[in-house]
């Protein structure tokens, strides 16, 4: 386990060189359960969260189940697939770029996939492209 944490913290630290919001530890700890539950049940490898991370939303049925697993239990998004705005916003506090944040994901709320998996990764891949806070652990 302890090998896990370690390997999670040293591989998220690197994002894309970009600038990023640390996110704070009285959230990062949830993020991190649900990140190893969800390995263990979708059967992903640790690899999954770095992707989710860095922004490589692979289009594969097994990562999409991780995507939807990690962020419903995390409690970003809910049972449909659709944003948690409250969860979203508390997550960044007073950050500069809060409005424009919201206006970013009341907008890629809206788009809707065939499923609900299918959901929550049009609604990622939107965030992504539009998102002006890139997330770290
Ligand atoms: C994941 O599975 C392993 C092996 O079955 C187990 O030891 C570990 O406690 C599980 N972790 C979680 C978070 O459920
Ligand atoms: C996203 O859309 C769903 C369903 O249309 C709605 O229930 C939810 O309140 C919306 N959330 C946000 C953050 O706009």
């Amino acid at each position: 386990m302890n090998t896990l944490w370690c390997f999670l913290f040293l591989s998220i630290a690197l994002v894309n060189g970009k600038s990023v919001f640390i996110i704070p530890p009285e959230y990062a700890g949830d993020i991190l359960k649900a990140t190893a539950d969800c390995i263990n049940s979708t059967g992903t490898g640790v690899g999954a969260i770095q992707k989710i991370l860095s922004g490589t939303l692979e289009n594969s049925e097994p990562f999409k189940k991780f995507l939807y697993c990690f962020s419903f239990k995390s409690g970003y998004i809910d049972s449909n697939g659709h944003f948690n705005l409250d969860k979203m916003t508390s997550l960044i506090g007073n950050h500069k770029d809060k409005a424009k944040y919201i206006d970013v994901i009341n907008q890629c709320n809206k788009s809707k996939g065939g499923s609900t998996l299918d959901t929550v990764y049009e609604i990622s891949l939107c965030f992504k492209e539009n998102t002006p806070i890139y997330f770290s652990i």
